[in-house]
């Protein structure tokens, strides 16, 4: 299990429509979940770059389909995270349509990297995208983020209940990743599974 070499990754650009994405022709990789779970500060590790995708520690940062050109190869999607209670309701309506349209409607979208803060469970709207996209046939991935913040006991807890959670939808315990940014820590799983999603040898 290891990490490919980058040997670019830059921006590409934001759509805010779904008309606005690059033509279809690259395979990507999108990265969902709630706002705050670690989407940006994931991409940045996985690619070795400290400030490639803005992060914040405020909830809400990223509002448009962010595109990432990789190894001029694969396009990493940055989407914007959902759940986050300050935004207003048509906010909240327009991350719906776009979020939802991208990802029921691109063709060349390979895989969906979902992430879940390790430390919280699956609330309603976690349930609603995995069965929408599992109802679309998508490939998705799960990560539980954050897991420098858990300790070993706590983390058998959370994945049980994660798991357990998802098991509906038939998603197998033994598929979830645990990541942490600052050790590094679930990157090369990642990638390795990834790469086989995007038709890697
Ligand atoms: P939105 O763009 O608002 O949807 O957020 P996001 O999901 O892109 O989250 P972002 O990467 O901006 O990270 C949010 C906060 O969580 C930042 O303060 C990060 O430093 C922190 N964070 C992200 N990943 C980790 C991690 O693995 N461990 C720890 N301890 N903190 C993390
Ligand atoms: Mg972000």
């Amino acid at each position: 299990m290891t990490s490919p070499k980058i040997l670019s990754a830059e921006y590409s650009l934001s759509a805010h429509r779904a008309d606005q994405c690059p033509p279809a022709g690259l395979p990507e990789v999108a990265f969902l979940g709630r706002s705050n779970v670690g989407k940006s500060t994931l991409i940045n590790t996985l690619l070795g770059r400290k400030k490639l995708v803005r992060t914040s520690s405020h909830p809400g940062c990223t509002r448009a389909l962010n595109f990432f050109l990789i190894n001029q190869r694969w396009y990493f999607v940055d989407l914007p995270g959902f759940g986050y209670a300050a935004v207003s309701k048509e906010l909240k309506a327009g991350w719906g349509r776009l979020v939802l349209d991208y990802l029921g409607g691109r063709e060349s979208l390979a895989a969906v990297v979902f992430l879940q803060d390790g430390r919280r469970q699956p609330g309603d709207e976690e349930l609603f995208l995995w069965e929408f996209l599992l109802e679309q046939g998508r490939k998705v991935i799960p990560v539980l983020t954050k897991a420098d913040k858990l300790k070993q006991g706590e983390r058998s807890r959370q994945l049980k209940l994660a798991a357990g959670a998802l098991t509906p939808f038939g998603v197998d315990p033994a598929d979830f990743i645990w990541f942490s940014a600052p050790n590094l820590e679930g990157k090369d799983r990642l990638w390795d599974r990834m790469l086989a999603c995007l038709g890697e040898p």
